[in-house]
């Protein structure tokens, strides 16, 4: 049998924990340590999962010599046990996203990584969702044409910045924003699906009225280097039902693809791509095979759209084409870690279990990220469109 990947999990809060558990499970690894500042905190993770606790992250990388370190501390407190690991010669990390709050700790995060060698990975977990595959796929392949135009919004309850982490809150809040913890997995997922496409300009405004210790929201414009622009926002004041909202829509000079991710307020999930019209039915039908390949469950569809209300008629009646979404969606926060491990056992960037997918996030789409980010962020506050190199 194989060796087992000897892990250790940094910061046990809401997603540290899932980690823990997760890694517990996975008969690849072997949870040797678990370490948060809280020392109940990891006394109980550790008693679930027969890992050793540390209060002292330094003291469990000196204690184990581990293959795999996951980084799940506060978004704003990601650099200094990621250094400390990479220093201590772990080979693989895998950090929550954002990479960083700051491009200093971003930079100094993406040279350890080059100078060590080491392989680290981002958490950007959507992208091990079905239909956010099922966007790319459909994006890669030409099927909306050349997309010229987008909105994403992913909007939190209030509660998220007002009450998610108890006495903690205001501190992971206000050291952070809508920008770091919601728009750094808008940016991942609009640079994925549109690869090779970058980011060039970003123009963004926020609001400061409500939360006082954090922005109320980032709004923001971003340019491509194919021409592309993409509106891409993100509110910590909503009061809303469910937990979150997620809603992206994709303008094609052949189609428009809509997916609205999250239910709640009478919207429904859902997910459909309106593709070329001039689409061979053979080809709608291979591409629907090609993703129920990959575990999406999508249908084809072949109808007649004509758009009315009350009396207006826009026209319409002709066949149109179509990809919809049929099976529930799947996914969430450790969806994408099974991969990682593939990726780390397999040595590969697009391991068996993630083929076709592309390669796994790592430091560069980390780098580039917290640079998106953090211009979104001084163009809201110079009021000035930020370039990107
Ligand atoms: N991938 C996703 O979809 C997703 C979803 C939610 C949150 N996140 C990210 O996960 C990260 C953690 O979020 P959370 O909600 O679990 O936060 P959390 O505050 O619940 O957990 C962070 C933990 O880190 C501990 N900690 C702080 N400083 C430490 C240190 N120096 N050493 C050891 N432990 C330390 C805290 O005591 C706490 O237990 C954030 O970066 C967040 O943005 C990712």
């Amino acid at each position: 049998m194989r060796k087992q990947l000897n892990a250790g999990v940094i910061g046990l809060g809401i997603l540290g924990r899932q980690h823990a558990e997760f890694l517990h499970r996975r008969p690849a690894v072997r949870l040797a340590a678990v370490a948060d500042v809280r020392k109940p905190v990891a006394v109980e993770v550790a008693a679930l999962t027969g890992a050793e606790a540390f209060d002292d992250y330094a003291a469990m990388l000196r204690a184990h010599t581990l293959d795999l370190v996951v980084v799940a501390t506060p978004d704003h407190l990601h650099a200094a046990p990621t250094l400390a690991a990479l220093a201590a010669g772990v080979p693989n990390l895998l950090l929550e996203k954002p990479l960083a709050t700051t491009m200093a700790d971003a930079d100094a995060i993406y040279d350890a990584v080059e100078r060590t060698g080491a392989r680290l990975f981002v958490d950007f977990a959507n992208r091990a969702s079905p239909l956010d595959i099922a966007t790319r796929y459909v994006i890669q392949q030409g099927l909306l044409g050349r997309v010229v135009y987008g909105e994403a919004r992913l909007d939190d309850n209030i509660t998220v910045p007002t009450q998610m982490w108890g006495e903690r809150t205001r501190d992971f809040a206000g050291n952070s924003s809508t920008a770091h913890f919601l728009l750094s997995h808008v940016v991942d997922l609009l640079r994925w699906y549109f690869a090779p496409a970058e980011v060039t300009e970003v123009y963004a405004i926020s609001q400061q009225a409500v939360l006082g210790y954090t922005p109320d929201l980032y709004d923001a414009f971003l340019t491509f280097d194919n021409g592309m622009k993409m509106r891409a926002k993100a509110e910590w004041i909503k009061h809303i039902d469910e937990l979150v909202e997620f809603y992206l829509c994709f303008s094609g000079s052949e189609g428009t693809l809509i997916y609205n991710k999250r239910n709640g307020f009478a919207c429904d999930e859902g997910w459909r791509a309106n593709v070329r019209a001039q689409l061979p039915l053979d080809e709608l039908r291979r591409h629907q095979d090609a993703l129920l390949a990959r575990g999406v469950n999508v249908a084809s569809l072949v109808h007649r759209p004509t758009p009315t209300t009350g009396q207006l008629s826009a026209g319409g009646g002709q066949t149109a084409l179509a990809l919809e979404k049929r099976g529930p969606r799947h996914g969430g926060t450790m969806a994408l870690v099974g991969p990682c491990i593939d990726a780390i056992i397999e040595g590969t960037d697009e391991p068996s279990s993630y083929q076709g997918n592309g390669p796994l996030p790592n430091h560069v789409d980390g780098l580039r990220q917290t640079q998106i980010v953090t211009a979104i962020i001084d163009s809201a506050r110079t009021g000035e469109p930020v370039a990107l190199g």
